[in-house]
């Protein structure tokens, strides 16, 4: 399976991503990283590891006109699946379109709660005792879309936004990886909302 990634900055899901792949825990190949933003840390981690890599600037642009020039990038590297690492843009109906139940997206939140930005200081201002962080499909709408893996991460009283995020993230970096590999199982069934994962394998 070829991945596209969507990075705005830092890029450490997608550096969980190749060193999955490197680990041969993940059966798919980086084909292209693509970043909304010259700066993103991200993309240094990229040309270090000589994965292919294109800037595509979004400030002042349209949402559809800028989502076109993605989805050409992606058709270009042949792009079988879509994940969002840290990419903080909304995708367009069009690009979803393209990709019909191809785009994923990791978040740093037990979704429905917490949706948006910061959502590990939503999480500790709103005195949760366990969050965590979601994989799920992406629509056009935040952070919604079906949810395919999630795991929960306690709350500890000394926790500030810093230490809780550090936390979570660990387990963005365990169940995304998995998460892709059930995609290139075909281990994932949708029934409406509710991605059901068939036991390994079972027939
Ligand atoms: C991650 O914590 C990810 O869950 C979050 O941005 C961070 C990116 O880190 N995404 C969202 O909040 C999406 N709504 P990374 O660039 O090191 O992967």
């Amino acid at each position: 399976m070829r991945l596209g990634i969507l990075i705005s900055g830092r890029g450490s899901n997608f550096e969980a991503i190749a060193n999955a792949i490197a680990r041969r825990k993940l059966e798919a190949e980086i084909a292209i990283v693509i970043s909304n933003r010259a700066t993103a840390g991200g993309l240094d981690i990229a040309r270090m590891r000589g994965i292919p890599l294109r800037v595509i600037e979004s400030r002042g642009m349209e949402r559809e006109a800028y989502d076109k020039l993605v989805i050409q990038e992606l058709r270009i590297h042949e792009v079988d699946l879509v994940c969002l690492a840290g990419f903080m843009r909304l995708l367009s109906a069009s690009f979803i379109e393209a990709f019909p139940n191809r785009v994923m997206n990791i978040h740093p939140s037990l979704l429905p709660a917490f949706p948006g930005l910061d959502a590990q200081r939503q999480a500790l201002e709103f005195g949760v005792k366990i969050t965590g962080c979601t994989v799920h499909l992406v629509d056009e709408f935040l952070d919604s879309g079906p949810i395919l893996v999630q795991s929960a991460v306690p709350v500890v009283d000394d926790d500030t936004v810093e230490t809780l995020s550090a936390r979570i993230l660990l387990q963005e970096h365990v169940i995304y990886p998995k998460a892709i590999q059930l995609m290139v199982e075909r281990r994932i069934k949708l029934q409406g909302r509710r991605a059901i994962i068939r036991e390994e394998d079972a027939e």
